[in-house]
């Protein structure tokens, strides 16, 4: 399958996750991340991306970190991919089991606060431009457990000072933070894409703060990631995007991109690649479709690569057929019947006023409603043309 033209990247974790989960062990083997990057070079990837743990192990000396720093740097030449983002893992070791940014202990809040400068300075070293926080473990079982303002404030102090960081350091970096309503905590705080866009606007250097959307996270909150994408993407907000598949509300599956909702995959893709329908003017997504999914535990090695050109085909298939769909006259008719383009219409005039609204009787108290209300918007007839195009 031809995946040329879409950037495509994955973490280091995904096609690493050695199967160990809440009940059971491992069952594949480790391997060296720099192999990792060599094989998804063979696959047709175009970058990757990797938590400083999953590169360094945790508590590594500054030997051992440079050395294995420099194994997938060597692979990322050798390879052409781009490493296009790093992210910091506070949340595997148990220094960090009440959070990291949002700990109640203060000295694990300075900690957490070191590792991940530590991992700015290495971020812009390899030429990253974007940095994921994901706050797995900022959050809690219960809510007696913690003052929720307090926890709010220290995480605003925390993302300030790595953003004001950033600054002072004249770094070319976006921080790009990850919702999740929950697991490994409880409760996780910023649990949707809503949560975190409400966050950022209090941020003193939120300019540089936007989002970095997952599936499954808002699938996991019974909500649709297609709007989160859009809502984000209408704030100027949408610096990264994690694909993976998730089917309902249950934890988290990490499923391979379009293993879930499959139309919900199709009109993601479809926003994507093609943008708004009816506003050619409006902020489009330009980074890398980046897959965070897991192999599931079932597979081999060969399952691992399997399942990793899987989100690529996928991808690349939805891709086609999204265009497809685009540029069918039959459904650019069916987008006019359903006022798409009516919606992208300002409600009010260029110049009209609120007051010349209150005095256009046609508009209420020679307004028809009962007839308006008779509107046929073809909603259903559109949505089968999309599905015709998926699967047809
Ligand atoms: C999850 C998360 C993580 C984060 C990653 C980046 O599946 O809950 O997506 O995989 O994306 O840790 O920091
Ligand atoms: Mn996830
Ligand atoms: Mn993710």
């Amino acid at each position: 399958m031809a995946q040329q033209n879409i950037n495509f990247s994955f973490g280091l974790w995904t096609t690493g996750w050695q199967g160990r989960d809440q009940f059971g062990d491992a069952t594949r083997e480790h391997r060296n991340p720099a192999d990792d990057v060599r094989h998804l070079a063979e696959l047709g990837a175009w970058g990757f991306t990797f938590h400083d743990d999953d590169v360094v192990p945790f508590g590594s000396d500054d030997a051992t970190r440079d050395r294995l720093l420099g194994e997938v740097k060597t692979a990322a030449e050798e390879t052409g991919l781009t490493i296009e983002m790093v992210t910091t893992n506070l949340f595997s070791h148990p220094v960090f089991k009440d959070g990291g940014l949002t700990s109640n202990d203060r000295s694990v809040r300075r900690f957490a606060l070191r590792k991940v400068l530590r991992n700015i300075d290495l971020t812009a070293e390899l030429g990253a431009k974007t940095f994921v926080m994901w706050g797995g473990r900022e959050g809690s079982e219960y809510d007696g457990a913690k003052d929720l303002h307090a926890a709010l404030e220290r995480y605003k102090e925390g993302l300030d000072l790595v953003a004001g960081y950033i600054k002072d350091k004249g770094y070319d970096i976006k921080i790009a933070l990850e919702p999740k309503p929950n697991e490994p905590r409880g409760d996780i705080f910023l649990p949707t894409v809503g949560h975190a866009l409400g966050f950022i606007a209090e941020l003193e250097h939120g300019d540089i703060v936007g989002l970095n959307p997952e599936t499954g996270h808002e699938q996991m909150a019974g909500l649709n990631y297609t709007h989160g994408l859009a809502q984000a993407l209408w704030a100027d907000k949408l610096f990264h995007i994690d694909l993976n598949g998730q089917r309902s509300i249950k934890f988290d599956q990490d499923l391979v991109f379009g293993h879930g909702d499959l139309l919900s995959a199709f009109f993601t893709v479809d926003l994507v690649e093609n943008g708004f329908p009816a506003s050619p003017n409006a902020p489009r997504y330009t980074g890398p479709r980046h897959f965070d999914y897991k192999p599931s535990r079932t597979e081999t090695v060969a399952g691992v690569w399997d399942s990793a050109k899987a989100n690529m085909d996928t991808y690349t298939m939805l891709a086609t057929k999204a265009a497809a769909y685009r540029n069918d006259p039959e459904v650019q008719e069916a987008f006019k019947t359903a006022g798409l383009f009516e919606l992208a219409t300002p409600t009010l005039g260029a110049d009209e006023t609120v007051a010349d609204l209150l005095a256009d009787t046609t508009t209420f108290e020679d307004y028809d409603a009962d007839t308006a209300a008779e509107r046929d918007f073809g909603f259903v007839r559109l949505n089968q043309l999309a599905l015709k195009h998926l699967i047809g």
